[in-house]
Formats: C-alpha cells, structure tokens, sequence
C-alpha cells in the first residue's frame, strides 16, 4: 500500500480493498475507535437488556460463566471510579459497567451442595475467570459501536484495584478487571493507527525482524501524525518513543497488582 494511502486509511477514513468480503460486522470492527467525550443522553432501559444478554451469551471457557458486570448508575459512585481511574470521561458517559473475574458465584453453589471446592480459588479459574470478563467486555463494546454509540474501556480501575473492591462490595474470589463507558459519542475523533499487520501476524511459527527499529520507522511516522483527544488535543509521539517511555517505567502500583489478587483469596501458587 503507498504510503500516502496507509496514512489516510489510518487516520481519517477506514478503506478496505475492494477484494475483502466485507460485510457489516466486519466494517464496524474496522471502524473502531476509542470516544472519550459524551453526549448527556441516556441509553434505552430495552436497550441496557439486551446487551446484558449479548455479554451472557459470550463464549465462556469450560462452560463456567466466572464472569459478572455491574453496571454502575450511582453517579457519585461513578465519580469515585473516575477518582481511581484519574479520567473525568469514566462519569461523564450515560453508562458504565465494570467487569469482574467471578469465582466466587461457583464456589458458593458447590458449598451450597456441600461438595469440596478446593479448586475454586487457583490460577487456572482466576485466567479462566479474567478471560471471560474480557471477552465479555468486547462484546459488549462491538455490541455497543454497532448500535452507534461511542465506547472507552477502562483498565485504568486497576489503578487501585483493593479501592474499586471496596466500592463495588466485590466479594472474595472476585477481581475487577475492566470497565466499559459507553454513551452517545460528543467527539469524532481519528483512526489510532496500528502498526503493519505482518508485524504481529504470523504463519505456523513466530517471526523477529531482523531490524526492530527499520521494521517500524514508517509507523513511526505514521504515528506523529495522530492528533490524540485524550488529554489535550496533540500529536503523540512515534510508537517507538512510546513504547520506550512506557517501558522504563516500572509502574511500582500497578505491580502489586499481585498482593491485590491473593487479598481476594486467590493461590498465587507463585512457587512450585
Ligand atoms: C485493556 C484495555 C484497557 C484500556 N484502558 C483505557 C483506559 O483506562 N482509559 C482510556 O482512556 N482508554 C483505555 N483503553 C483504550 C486504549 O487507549 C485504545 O484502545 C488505544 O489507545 C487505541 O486507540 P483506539 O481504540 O481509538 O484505536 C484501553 C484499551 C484496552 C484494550
């Protein structure tokens, strides 16, 4: 693709080659971009059902459905996640629903037959758990844009993830893992460009380039060109400024992401 033509592809207008078989799930999945500015309108109650039932139906690993959301309609509390989440946006959207890794749900039922639920509380259920509350939250954000609204996903709640708990009473065996706010969109903003899809595509074994930084100039580039809405209308830096900065940045708070999961009473199982 000339260069020109990749840059406008990724910034304004999503083309796709007239030989893709793209239907209309598809053109909302590559029209997908983050909003993070809201009109004060509020979504239909049929509405709200329906896509609770869109995140009940996601696929769930093992048949277990160890993952809830609550939807949070308390403003004030909405106000105190946007607190922990440091972005004004997260109470400004007309909805905001927070994902949990749930297995607790499971281990109360097995107790309530009286049966031995020793695994209820391992590594394996809580990825299994978090897995699902991701999935969950996609769909719920495909669901969502192909409605028309505009949608934000909040991994910012893991800012202080014992603080969310307590907000939302989340019970032992229970972790946050994203919130969704979604709402009337109030902002158009660009296409986020991504990197060339061969870098992250492969076939049958993974592929290094054999030169990072040659290997992502042009998206470099590309990437200065990006006006970002976020915080205050400005050009990013290149993806690989980025990611050095972000890198060097051990993130102390975020690490003890840990110590917050086995206070949920979790088995780190973190030797042998
Ligand atoms: C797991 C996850 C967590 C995210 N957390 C936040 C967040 O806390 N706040 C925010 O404004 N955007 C958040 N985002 C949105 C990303 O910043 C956004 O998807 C990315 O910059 C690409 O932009 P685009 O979605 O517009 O293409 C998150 C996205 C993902 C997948």
């Amino acid at each position: 693709m000339p260069e020109q033509a990749a840059l406008t592809r990724n910034l304004t207008d999503m083309h796709t080659p007239a030989d893709w078989p793209v239907n209309e799930t598809i053109e909302r999945l590559l029209q997908h971009r983050t909003i993070r500015a809201f009109a004060d309108e509020p979504v239909e109650a049929s509405t709200i059902a329906m896509l609770a039932e869109v995140c009940n139906r996601t696929a769930t690993s093992t048949g277990m459905q160890q993952a809830s959301w609550i939807r949070v309609t308390d403003k004030s509390l909405a106000r105190e996640i946007a607190a922990v989440c440091k972005q004004d946006y997260v109470a400004e959207a007309a909805e905001l629903w927070i994902f949990a890794a749930d297995c607790y749900r499971n281990s109360r039922l097995a107790d309530s037959h009286d049966s031995d639920g020793m695994g209820a509380n391992d590594m394996n259920r809580l990825t299994q758990a978090w897995t699902d509350a991701v999935l969950c939250a996609q769909n719920l954000t495909t669901a969502v844009e192909s409605l028309g609204y505009g949608a934000v996903y909040l991994g910012s709640i893991l800012n202080d993830p014992a603080k969310i708990i307590d907000l939302l009473q989340l019970p032992k065996l229970t972790f946050p893992v994203l919130g969704v706010a979604f709402g009337r969109a109030a902002q158009s903003p660009q296409f986020k460009p991504r990197m060339p899809v061969d870098l992250r595509t492969f076939e049958n074994r993974y592929e290094a380039p054999a030169d990072y930084a040659a290997a992502f100039a042009d998206y470099d580039q590309v990437m200065t060109q990006y006006y970002d809405l976020r915080n205050s209308n400005r050009r990013l830096d290149s993806f690989s400024s980025q990611v050095c900065q972000r890198l060097a940045d051990k993130s102390p708070r975020r690490a003890r992401i840990l110590q917050d999961i086995a206070a949920q009473g979790f088995d780190l199982k973190a030797e042998g």
